[in-house]
């Protein structure tokens, strides 16, 4: 292997956590970030405006083809853009997250953004989180973390996550129903499941704080544990 910086492969259920431990561990090792779970959001969002719906494996899978040869789904430092549209805030609705987990189902959607998640971390020195890094984008990570908690304590995450962006018409109750379902929808699916990767480290944050987590996967990245 010739990279000289560890790729960190963070895989988990919605809610753990991800992105904000992603974020610390890339900050604090002073590595890329690369949130996969965006590139499906976008898929989804570019679907609705084009009229496909998100069952239609087909032209989703035409769609994601399309939109990466054309390289309209981009990383700009922290934002997420669709061609040149600054989308970030467009694909953070619960009704985006759902799209992608419904897209993402479809392994005509999953070949097509396949390498553009390769090429984005085969130099080392990123972390890339998402639902199946550590099992196929990248099997071969040097780091690879499962990151859970349980559902209550995601539905409440999430939960207070939506209601400080000023999200009003979410409810607690409502939220754990979406984890659950997102769940479900994730690791039942025939491709690509989430799983947790073969050599991945159990992280479970429910009792740890986000300090607590990134201290423990960066020592994972520097070999120290
Ligand atoms: O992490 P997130 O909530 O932004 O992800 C949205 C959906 O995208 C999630 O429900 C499943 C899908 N996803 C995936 O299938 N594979 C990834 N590597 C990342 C996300």
């Amino acid at each position: 292997m010739s990279r000289t910086r560890p790729i960190v492969a963070i895989d988990g259920p919605a809610g753990a956590g991800k992105s904000t431990v992603a974020r610390g561990v890339a900050d604090r090792l002073g590595f890329v970030l690369v949130d996969t779970g965006a590139i499906y959001r976008v898929v989804a969002l570019a679907a609705e405006r084009a009229g496909i719906a998100w069952s239609d494996a087909k032209n989703l899978g035409d769609l994601a083809q399309k939109l990466v040869q054309n390289t309209s789904i981009r990383f700009e430092g922290t934002r997420v853009m669709l061609a040149n549209e600054d989308v970030s805030i467009a694909i953070r609705t619960p009704q985006m997250g759902m799209g992608a987990s419904q897209v993402s189902a479809h392994p005509e959607v999953r070949a097509a953004l396949l390498d553009l998640q390769r090429q984005a971390g085969k130099d080392g020195g990123v972390v890339l989180e998402g639902r199946d890094i550590g099992t196929v984008v990248f099997p071969d990570a040097e780091v690879k973390v499962f990151l859970t908690a349980s559902p209550e304590v995601r539905a409440h995450r999430r939960y207070e996550e939506l209601v400080a962006k000023g999200n009003k018409d979410v409810s607690l109750a409502s939220t754990l129903e979406d984890v659950k379902k997102r769940d479900a929808q994730d690791t039942g699916r025939a491709h690509a499941p989430l799983r947790r990767a073969e050599g991945a480290t159990l992280v479970d944050s429910s009792s740890l704080t986000i300090d607590e987590v990134v201290a423990k996967i960066a020592a994972l990245a520097k070999g120290e544990t």
